[in-house]
């Protein structure tokens, strides 16, 4: 049964009737585990257009590791935004200790004792971490001593393994240091409660392994903590239980000791998940993309890429692994032509394309998939159709592979790569910028992939899908690569690049650290290259 028998009310037989499959029997043992310090109950909260929440109720018991689960859109953020404050529900109820609360922002949350950690860190760059930590202690007296702030930082940092120096600016600290500082802000608070969403989205596995001591540590002491993430993995290690969202709704909540991978994938997607392609290894070909020593500037005009030389051959997938902000955007969009290099050449088949216009690379065969698609990759004032013919990378429109169709056709051909690609949008005339975040990148793929390039470039193809999409441009892409295209992966996940690439290469901090096999027993390598502890050849 579900854990919701909790709650005080029981389960109805409809509610009942929708988990037929999960009639597993609790042990005493487990439904005595811990008292209820929070309720939330039948939360409901729409967006216009969607239903983020429906009827959510969920509980979390003093000293567990609660984990949300469920694919993008599953409305995981949205339910912790209405617990931090930061969003008011529609309808429902939250309790703590029983007692009924209304909490109006996240300042009355961390009264409370209620913490969250955002998937977007919210630390003041240019201030210590202890002063960023004293910040967030709003109403406490304004003339705390930084040196005892500090001091207390260290203490808890020490004893929770929340490795970070208290008196280093936001701006100069690593992904996972300014993770470790938010928590360690909201544990200064001596909040009870710790929300973390999506945290190790961030993080190589040596980091996350860290914050899951960290967490371990937490429990011990009495912190209740609600953990989200999809990835399976990691949730069966960390979790006491598990509550499971599609689309807004509650589909199920288990504990971690009577379910399986298998059983949580089926709940998420509410079907079996069969991710099932097997890389097929073809013969490489010629090279078809060749960059040489290629360096160029980020945004902020810092050198970003330093440096870089790679070939990709026909047939082959090059999947570079490297956490964010490392040189792989701009690698791909110099790449692509939307950023111009400082110094060395890009080959494409050969032919000189470091200076060329975008469209002279298209035409010459080359297709990207950026990773910012709703920003580069569409005109949301466009339809679907549109879209689908077109593409406009904020500077230029680049008419694509539409040359010999006439009206007739590109409205059949739209409504194929709709139905293939599994496109939710009412029709090809609508305005792509009614289409939800995933079907975007849906329409950006079926774009580039359906024409025939040579050269694919594709920067976190997946994110933001759900499975039954990611599966098709797994097939997809294997599929490109069969036909003889190269493809130049770049993904932060490393189950993803394994699934797909034929060799692994490491970025770190705009160069090219080393190559591995693509092969998850050299996870902890890559992880220790992507930390810049591994590289060679490294100036640091
Ligand atoms: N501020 C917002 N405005 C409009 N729609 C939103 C907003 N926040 C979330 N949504 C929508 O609500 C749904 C649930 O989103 P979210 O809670 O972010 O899901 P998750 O965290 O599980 O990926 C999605 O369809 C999303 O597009
Ligand atoms: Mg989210």
């Amino acid at each position: 049964m579900s854990l919701e028998g909790f709650q005080d009310k029981p389960l109805n037989a409809s509610e009942r009737a929708e988990r037929p499959s999960l009639n597993y029997q609790l042990s005493s043992t487990q439904q005595d585990g811990g008292s209820i310090v929070l309720e939330m109950k039948n939360i409901s909260k729409s967006f216009p257009g969607v239903k983020a929440c429906d009827n959510v109720s969920f509980s979390l018991r003093h000293g567990e590791v609660h984990t949300l689960l469920g694919e993008n859109g599953a409305g995981k953020t949205t339910l912790m935004n209405i617990l931090f404050g930061i969003y008011r529900q529609d309808s429902g109820d939250v309790y703590l200790d029983g007692r009924h609360v209304n909490i109006t922002s996240p300042h009355a949350a961390l009264k409370h004792g209620i913490g969250m950690v955002q998937q977007h860190f919210t630390l003041v760059p240019s201030f210590t971490v202890a002063e960023n930590i004293v910040l967030g202690l709003r109403e406490t007296n304004l003339f705390v001593q930084t040196s005892k702030v500090e001091e207390r930082i260290a203490e808890l940092s020490d004893r929770y393994g929340l490795r970070v120096d208290p008196k280093a600016r936001a701006w100069t600290l690593s992904v996972g240091e300014k993770q470790r500082a938010e928590i360690l802000k909201i544990l200064y608070t001596g909040a009870k409660i710790l929300i973390l969403d999506e945290p190790t989205a961030v993080l190589v596995p040596q980091e996350t392994r860290t914050l899951f001591e960290a967490l371990g540590k937490m429990k011990e002491a009495g912190t209740s903590i609600i953990f989200i993430s999809h990835k399976l993995e990691e949730v069966m290690q960390i979790s006491d239980r598990i509550t499971v969202l599609r689309q807004g709704s509650v589909v199920d909540t288990v504990d971690k000791s009577a379910t399986t991978k298998t059983k949580l994938a089926r709940l998420m997607v509410g079907k079996d998940v069969l991710i099932d392609v097997q890389r097929e290894t073809v013969e490489p070909g010629r090279a078809l993309l060749e960059v040489r020593d290629l360096k160029a500037r980020d945004d902020r005009g810092l050198i970003s890429v330093n440096g870089i030389s790679l070939e990709v051959h026909a047939g082959e997938v090059l999947g570079i692994a490297g956490v964010e902000g490392n040189g792989q955007r701009e690698l791909a969009e110099t790449i692509y032509g939307m950023r111009m290099p400082e110094s060395g050449s890009i080959l494409l088949d050969g032919n000189d394309i470091t200076g060329a216009s975008i469209s002279k690379r298209v035409g010459l065969g080359l297709a990207f998939v950026p990773q910012d698609r709703k920003g580069m990759a569409i005109s949301p004032n466009l339809s679907v159709e549109e879209n689908l013919f077109s593409k406009n990378y904020a500077t230029q429109t680049v008419r694509c592979h539409a040359l010999f169709l006439n009206k007739r056709d590109i409205s059949r051909v739209s409504k194929d790569l709709i139905a293939s690609f599994s496109i939710a949008t009412p029709s090809e005339k609508t305005k792509t910028k009614y289409l939800s975040g995933g079907n975007i990148q849906k329409v950006v793929l079926a774009r580039e992939l359906s024409s025939e390039p040579k050269v694919i470039i594709a920067a976190q193809p997946t994110r933001g899908l759900d499975v039954g999409a990611m599966e098709f441009v797994y097939r997809t892409l294997q599929q490109q690569k069969k036909k003889g295209a190269a493809i130049l992966l770049l993904a932060g996940d490393l189950d993803e690049l394994f699934r797909l690439s034929d060799r692994v290469a490491v970025i770190y901090s705009g160069r090219i650290v080393g190559y591995t096999p693509s092969d998850p027993s050299y996870r902890e390598k890559i992880g220790l290259m992507m930390s810049g502890a591994a590289s060679e050849g490294d100036e640091r």
